[in-house]
């Protein structure tokens, strides 16, 4: 399976992944040989690029942090938070249980990467949004040696931080311009709403309750909406913080553009100590792969390849495999590529 920006699908090439839409449900099924009308289906559904499977990336298999069938059962659940509802205890119980699963698979890949570039549907952002947010933030929480009560809480606001926006109006959450006075206002919200429906609603420890209220605070006070500061924020609401803000600049929103995952980190880097949690965003950046496995990458000698596999040790000399010789390169172990450097990702 390798990645494939939608500027070079093609009729006739294999999915190589299942895709589900905002509320889980499955759109187009792997191994489906795209035609026409689903490679429109996917253009008009806003997707930037999507897993493919052919002979050359026939060996290579992703590992991923999270089942696909855990995110799809994560992401059914967020959307049905998002509805008009009913029955909250059984919601609650169905949010412990994709928190469990979530948990449970984070743990078991704790050397795992977020190696995968995330393939979403632009209208139903908020919902891969929250599915991503809780992964990263619980893949943060036990680099950080949490325990398993702690992670419990973690995933759980991660998941539920945005839940608030279900009572922000649509057209305001998709302006494709910049917001009015009166529009921001509403937006800035969505913390304190979130807050104060889980807590009316759903029995979590007060913890879950704090940390979704505060996900908007910065590290220097500047946040909102209590303008706490450092240790006074809950550090599951400062991971939260950088998990959302990561997701947010690598996807495509109405006012921008998807960045490559090194343009993000860069950002939190930059800002680390302002918006962020320096120590934190230490921890982050260990976890997040610059070259994504199944990406094509520019190599420094003026020839293209995929990456195959990623090193925590070295985030820039991942295993890549030559396009189109097949040729397979460990740009950390091999002693012929220590001369040889990644340019760029091509996405
Ligand atoms: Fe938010």
């Amino acid at each position: 399976m390798r990645y494939m920006p939608m500027a070079r699908v093609q009729t006739g090439m294999a999915l190589g992944q299942d895709i589900y839409d905002g509320e889980g449900k499955l759109l187009l099924g792997r191994h489906l040989i795209l035609e026409d009308a689903s490679l429109e289906e996917l253009l008009r559904l806003g997707f930037t690029g999507i897993y493919i499977d052919d002979e050359f990336s026939e060996d290579l298999t992703i590992a991923q942090v999270v089942r696909p069938e855990f995110k799809r059962d994560a992401l059914e659940i967020v959307h049905s938070l998002f509805l008009e509802h009913k029955n909250y205890s059984m919601e609650q119980d169905n949010i412990q249980q994709v928190v469990m699963d979530v948990l449970g698979d984070v743990m078991g890949n704790s050397d795992l990467m977020c190696n995968m570039l995330d393939i979403k549907t632009y209208d139903d952002y908020v919902y891969f949004h929250s599915v991503n947010v809780a992964v990263l933030s619980t893949m943060i929480g036990t680099a950080c040696d949490m325990n398993q009560e702690e992670l419990d809480i973690l995933t759980t606001a991660a998941l539920l931080h945005d839940v608030g926006k279900r009572f922000v109006e649509e057209d305001v959450l998709n302006v494709k311009r910049a917001l009015t006075e009166e529009e921001r206002i509403m937006i800035v919200q969505h913390p304190k709403l979130g807050y104060e429906f889980l807590k009316d609603n759903f029995d979590f420890t007060p913890e879950v309750y704090e940390s979704v209220l505060q996900h908007h605070e910065w590290y220097n006070g500047c946040g909102y909406p209590l303008r706490r500061s450092g240790s006074e924020i809950p550090i599951y609401a400062r991971i939260i913080k950088i998990a959302d803000v990561y997701d947010a600049l690598t996807s495509k929103l109405p006012y921008h553009e998807a960045l490559p995952p090194s343009e993000a980190v860069e950002y939190i880097m930059a800002n680390a100590g302002a918006e962020f949690d320096p120590d934190l965003v230490d921890v982050f950046i260990r976890k997040i792969a610059m070259y994504p496995a199944g990406c094509e990458v520019s190599l420094s000698d003026g020839r293209t390849a995929v990456v195959m596999e990623n090193n925590e040790e070295y985030i820039l000399r991942p295993k890549v495999k030559v396009i189109p010789t097949g040729e397979i390169i460990d740009l950390k172990k091999d002693d012929s590529a220590r001369n040889l450097t990644i340019l760029e990702l091509n996405l």
